[in-house]
């Protein structure tokens, strides 16, 4: 059933059509790729990168950044926006010098305890970092699924955002999990967009909801005002 596709396709789909020379990717770098999750968090990825680059260059590892005074890491970050990120991340590294000698902790519970890590941020770092098996569920991930099982209500809610997480844990493979990750994230970006989604690129079209009903414009539901 509609279960057991969704990530067959979405797997199939990533590897043949999805992004693999991200420069955080295929490191297995935690510093990299948490770096990569928190400048991503708002920002989109052609606008990441050099950043990205920059900031590597400058603090090539966490003990650096946590060493480094706030100042030099706002510097930095100048330009990306929403600047609680950056303190966050400065006192992140902070922690990980100090609580793990440098080292991130690899379950999503204890990333998910340090700042600026939320539950789908401590997922996508403990997939991409250390292949374990773990959902995520941000915004785009969001739309994706409520439009795929045509979910009704705001997702912001939390009985809906309770199923979705429920569903997110259900659909997940028992092998692939970076690339199902990255396809789910790189689906929501480029094909599920909020606006003119690309519906004939979808490789989990022929179930969607959303999709079969005609209904992608209506979901997921606008927040109630
Ligand atoms: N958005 C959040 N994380 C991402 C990632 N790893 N790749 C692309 N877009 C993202």
């Amino acid at each position: 059933p509609k279960e057991f596709s969704f990530a067959a396709r979405l797997i199939a789909w990533q590897k043949s059509q999805g992004r693999h020379d991200l420069p955080w990717q295929g490191t297995g770098d935690a510093y990299r790729i948490w770096l990569s999750e928190i400048m991503l968090q708002q920002t989109q990825v052609a606008t990441v990168i050099p950043y990205f680059r920059r900031f590597l260059a400058e603090f090539p590892t966490v003990t650096a950044l946590a060493q480094a005074p706030l100042n030099a890491v706002l510097e930095r970050w100048a330009g990306l926006g929403y600047y609680a990120r950056a303190r966050h991340l400065h006192r992140c590294a902070q922690q990980v010098a100090a609580a793990y000698g440098g080292h991130f902790p690899e379950t999503p519970a204890e990333l998910a305890a340090l700042p600026g890590i939320g539950r789908s941020t401590a997922a996508a770092i403990a997939v991409f970092a250390f292949g374990t098996r773990a959902a995520i569920l941000d915004g785009n991930v969001k739309r994706v699924l409520a439009r795929y099982f045509g979910i009704e209500g705001f997702p912001g809610s939390a009985p809906v955002e309770r199923r979705l997480w429920a569903l997110a844990e259900s659909l997940l493979p028992d092998a692939d999990l970076e690339a199902y990750t990255q396809g789910l994230m790189d689906l929501g970006a480029t094909v599920c967009r909020r606006s003119r989604p690309v519906c004939e690129n979808c490789p989990v079209r022929p179930e969607c909801v959303a999709f079969r009903k005609g209904r992608q414009v209506d979901l997921p539901t606008p927040r109630p005002r």
